[in-house]
């Protein structure tokens, strides 16, 4: 049965990620297409709480798409994990009359909105915007394609000056505890190895690529470390190399926030105006407490609660791509 929304409400939250604008810009279009009210919601849940509301036009969100970052700007907030800053939030709503969400962040988010959606009994669909690509039930998030070619174009400089000193460098990435991000630039950028969060502990990775010999025949050597708790992160993988094997001349680069800014590549420019349409159709259809997904180029709907499962397997095949390459 279809739904008869009127009006919804759109947010960023959590970490930013390129191609957010591009979302927003979607999720606002099709609204108006399909005859809603839409408004943008500054600050994620932060503004819902505080009331910064706005009501947008189809040219609310002109000249956005090429933008990173959000133009609704983005928080994460420690309120709306509280009863009384949901009811807040759900009182604002019901203000402007805004009877639906779509809400665009990582899992942090999602967790969030379904808890408020189970709550106040509001749909909620939500897109997956995280440069982490670490949610189930789809194959790629918002922000993942364009953070990949960052890190593979800051790769390949390091790689200039690690051939010329001969040096072995760490660079840790991003990922919190995702892989996906330093496997696959380390595949695109001829990286030696990975040492991701899914593989065993930091102290067997890294004493299994010592033990191969690592940089066999090779002048310089280049290792993705995600920065986690599990892989200890780039410095103290360093740190011990240094000391177990003086021999080798290291280096550590952290790419940080760099990796979440810039302007979205064509990918992820055209995945965020797809699925802030399927996420409007998605209301129109009466679905909520839906991320939407995208498995083989075909838009899904998943479950917030298998999008959030923190249980996402590394790929065997990308792996063994790394594993053989580098040899
Ligand atoms: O979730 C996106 C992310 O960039 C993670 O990769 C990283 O661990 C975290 O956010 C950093 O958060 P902040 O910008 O709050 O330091």
């Amino acid at each position: 049965m279809d739904s008869n929304i009127q009006s919804v409400g759109v947010l960023t939250s959590g970490g930013d990620a390129p191609g957010m604008n591009a979302a927003i810009r979607a999720v606002t279009r099709a609204g108006i297409f399909n005859g809603m009210r839409v408004y943008g919601i500054y600050r994620g849940f932060k503004g819902l709480i505080c009331n910064e509301i706005e009501e947008f036009k189809t040219n609310s969100v002109s000249n956005i798409i090429q933008q990173g970052g959000t133009m609704l700007k983005t928080a994460r907030s420690l309120e709306f994990m509280t009863v009384e800053g949901r009811k807040l939030a759900y009182e604002n709503m019901q203000k402007h009359g805004i009877e639906a969400l779509v809400v665009i962040g990582g899992d942090g988010s999602l967790t969030g909105a379904g808890i408020f959606a189970n709550e106040f009994n509001i749909p909620v669909v939500g897109l997956p915007g995280t440069i982490d690509n670490d949610l189930n039930g789809t194959d790629t998030t918002i922000g993942y394609d364009t953070a990949l070619n960052t890190i593979m174009q800051s790769m390949d400089k390091i790689r200039d000056t690690a051939t010329s000193h001969e040096r072995l460098f760490f660079v840790e990435v991003m990922g919190r505890n995702c892989g996906y991000l330093a496997l696959n630039s380390a595949i695109a950028s001829g990286a030696e190895a990975a040492i991701i969060p899914e593989i065993s502990i930091e102290k067997d990775q890294l004493g299994e690529l010592i033990e191969q010999g690592f940089r066999k025949s090779k002048n310089s050597s280049m290792v993705l470390v995600t920065e986690s708790e599990v892989t200890g992160g780039a410095i103290k993988l360093a740190e011990r190399v240094k000391t177990e094997y003086p021999q080798y001349d290291v280096r550590v680069s952290i790419l940080g926030h760099l990796q979440r800014g810039g302007s979205p590549t064509a990918q992820d420019r055209i995945l965020a105006s797809r699925m802030g349409i399927a996420a409007i159709q998605a209301l129109l259809e009466n679905q909520r407490n839906v991320m939407i997904g995208i498995r083989e180029n075909e838009i899904d709907y998943v479950p917030f609660k298998r999008a959030i499962k923190k249980d996402r397997e590394i790929s065997e095949e990308l792996l063994e791509v790394l594993r053989i390459s580098s040899i």
